[in-house]
């Protein structure tokens, strides 16, 4: 079948065999049938962070188990357990209405709840990992539901254990996030204080927090129903404190945040440094307003949007001296 639908760069390419989880035993009977007739197996949630470079000679698994259950609650805090297979802003949207603070930063983000900790998902000041319980996993080889607390998944930078040591070994089924009753804002990004500014007479509330990142996410982000893309294509790369005081000498300009390991380099500027920003070829390019999001204007296809981005990093490279690593997950 087509996963044209099931992916948000809208590539056309086809599974061998398809089909859908809605429960915890039907995931193992799939996985049981592909491990019988010995086919390999891409599970799938949202299809918002990956790249088809091919088709897939095996069986996709849609996982869409769902669920949105109160399991525990203190004076200050609800324990939320949710399903996999729920799309990730529809809960988002789901615990404001409920007056749940702590994923309001996180609104209008592509994807599932299950995708949501595999890359530790973040945006304008928050990452999952601060409203992680734990998960529910099924182990891919014993078939068992195993449960994993946030250290042992080993957040990183969009990173976890599930994109590094346990790759393709667990389907997460569940997360239970621990959500705040009374909220504690991030409103230090730029964009945000500017547009909460602007509707002063508006008090300050999750719902308020929210809207403003859907407005700046809908006027940077292009909408995958209108031109297909996968949100940021690359990591924003860390660079040493010497390197980036070298950089600064060629290019007074260039941005940095100081981390835990070096400086942080917005890869969007090193990108429209390089000149591609808004840059077309053939039936993909760079976004016009978001220089690390790459798209595909409607009949392009996976190969291409891989050779543009090594056509990418190779010119970062050249002017820069940075090596910048792809965010999304190659198929
Ligand atoms: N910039 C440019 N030109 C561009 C784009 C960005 O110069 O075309 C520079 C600007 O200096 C800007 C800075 O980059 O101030 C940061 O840009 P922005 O705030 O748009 O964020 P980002 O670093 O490009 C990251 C995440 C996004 C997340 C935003 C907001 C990564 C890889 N991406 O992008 O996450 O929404 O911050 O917090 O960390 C995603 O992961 O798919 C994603 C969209």
């Amino acid at each position: 079948i087509s996963l044209k639908s099931l992916n948000t760069f809208g590539f056309d390419q086809n599974a061998r065999f398809f089909t859908v989880a809605d429960s915890v035993d039907t995931l193992k009977s799939a996985l049981t049938w592909a491990k019988e007739s010995n086919v390999d197996v891409l599970i799938l949630g949202g299809g918002s962070n990956m790249l088809l470079t091919k088709d897939f000679d095996g069986l996709v698994v849609k996982v869409e188990l769902k669920g949105i259950q109160l399991i525990h609650e203190d004076e200050n805090h609800l324990w939320v357990k949710v399903g996999a297979g729920e799309v990730w802003h529809d809960w988002v949207m789901y615990a404001i209405g409920k007056s749940w603070a702590g994923i309001e930063n996180l609104s209008l983000i592509p994807g599932t709840v299950g995708a949501s900790p595999m890359q530790n998902i973040g945006a304008y000041g928050v990452e999952i990992k601060e409203v992680f319980d734990s998960l529910d996993a099924l182990n891919r080889s014993t078939l068992e539901l195993e449960t994993f607390d946030a250290e042992a998944c080993q957040f990183g930078y969009r990173e976890s254990v599930f994109k590094r040591r346990l790759k393709d070994q667990y389907v997460i089924c569940s997360v239970t996030f621990r959500l705040d009753k009374s909220p504690a804002f991030h409103v230090d990004y730029g964009a945000i204080q500017d547009i909460l500014k602007q509707n002063e007479a508006q008090q300050l509330s999750i719902k308020s927090v929210s809207d403003a990142v859907i407005e700046i996410r809908k006027s940077k982000l292009p909408d995958p129903n209108e031109i297909g893309n996968a949100g940021s294509f690359f990591k924003n790369p860390t660079i040493d404190k010497k390197q980036f005081e070298g950089l600064q000498a060629d290019f007074p300009g260039i941005p940095g945040y100081l981390n835990e390991t070096g400086v942080k380099v917005p890869a969007g500027w090193l990108i429209e440094q390089a000149g591609w920003k808004g840059r077309r070829i053939g039936e993909v390019g760079v976004h016009t307003h978001q220089a690390l999001v790459l798209v595909n204007y409607g009949m392009g296809n996976g190969a291409s949007v891989k050779a543009l981005s090594e056509q990418i990093q190779q010119s970062v490279r050249q002017k820069f001296g940075i090596d910048l690593q792809p965010e999304v997950n190659f198929i």
